[in-house]
């Protein structure tokens, strides 16, 4: 594996790639990799002559500096994990490489960006615009995967590249689970073990939302839901909507021809986790 943490350097080598007529695998990550991360790496790799990852931790995505200091970081064990995926190259640059001048760009994602996470974590999505735009740049892949874990996200990404016409396909890739259920989440080794016992209740519940959708109207269930956890003393509800898959506007009534998410992001303690299920 090659790694770099210079811009110039790792376009210089994928440039050479590219004359090659080798096909790349990109997959942006902020690294303490888990079962989730891989497979969209062994993805990658199935589908492209070459895997690009890149870790960097991107402060201005983080709308507290509590949370970026507290968010894990673990270089020895990614490395190891991305050997063990025949990762080809790492991009791993450090904070002055990726930013050398202040973050001023403001963008607009037709309301995508304000519900939900937008509306909890301010200029959260303009930070990972701001990172992934960057990356996509300087690695100018054929493919990039993305989680539908962070199913915002991947929606905000989607609208991204066709805003601004960039040429490479997003591969939206499944939530990878604990065999528990709790979706794999970096931020899941924050959580103390009695915490850890607690958390596959996030989608025991969003399953509970997905059964009842044939016997219930929407609203009534959103309503529902939300008194589920709201019930649950040790989670502090932040949000749970059931959305449109492309507007991620909120649903108000059962229609088999509208993509639906159910989408929730809880605290458990110290914690905020964030899940999702396809409803329709
Ligand atoms: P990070 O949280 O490290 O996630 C990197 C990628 O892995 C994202 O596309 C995310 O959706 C995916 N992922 C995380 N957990 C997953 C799971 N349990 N199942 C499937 N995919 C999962 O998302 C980010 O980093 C950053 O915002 C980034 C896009 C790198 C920009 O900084």
């Amino acid at each position: 594996m090659k790694t770099f943490s210079s811009i110039k350097e790792t376009i210089s080598y994928l440039e050479q790639q590219k004359i090659a007529k080798k096909s790349i695998g990109f997959v942006p990550t902020m690294g303490a990799l888990h079962e989730g991360h891989l497979a969209l790496m062994h993805r990658a790799k199935k589908e492209n002559d070459l895997l690009v990852v890149s870790i960097f931790v991107n402060p201005v995505q983080f709308n507290s500096a509590d949370d970026l200091k507290k968010y894990p970081r673990t270089p020895e064990e990614d490395t190891k994990k991305l050997e063990s995926v025949h990762c080809d190259v790492l991009f791993a640059p450090d904070v002055k490489e990726m930013y050398p001048e202040e973050v001023t760009v403001q963008y607009d994602f037709d309301g995508l960006d304000r519900v939900m996470e937008g509306a909890f974590r301010p200029g959260h999505f303009n930070g990972v615009v701001v990172v992934v735009e960057k990356l996509l740049d300087i690695v100018r892949p054929h493919r990039a995967y993305f989680g539908e874990k962070d199913f915002q996200q991947l929606a905000i990404i989607k609208k991204l590249v066709k805003m601004k016409k960039i040429t490479v396909e997003i591969v939206p890739c499944p939530i990878v689970r604990e065999p528990d259920g709790l979706a794999m989440s970096s931020r899941n080794r924050l959580l103390s073990s009695e915490e850890r016992k607690i958390a596959p209740f996030i989608y025991q519940t969003l399953q509970e939302a997905k059964r009842r959708r044939d016997h219930i109207c929407v609203n009534p269930l959103r309503q529902m839901i939300i008194n589920i956890f709201e019930s649950n003393e040790h989670f502090k509800l932040e949000y749970f909507d059931i959305v449109d898959d492309k507007t991620l506007r909120p649903v108000n009534a059962w229609n088999d021809k509208v993509g639906t998410v159910a989408c929730v992001a809880v605290w458990l303690g110290s914690v905020r986790l964030i899940d999702n299920i396809r409803i329709i």
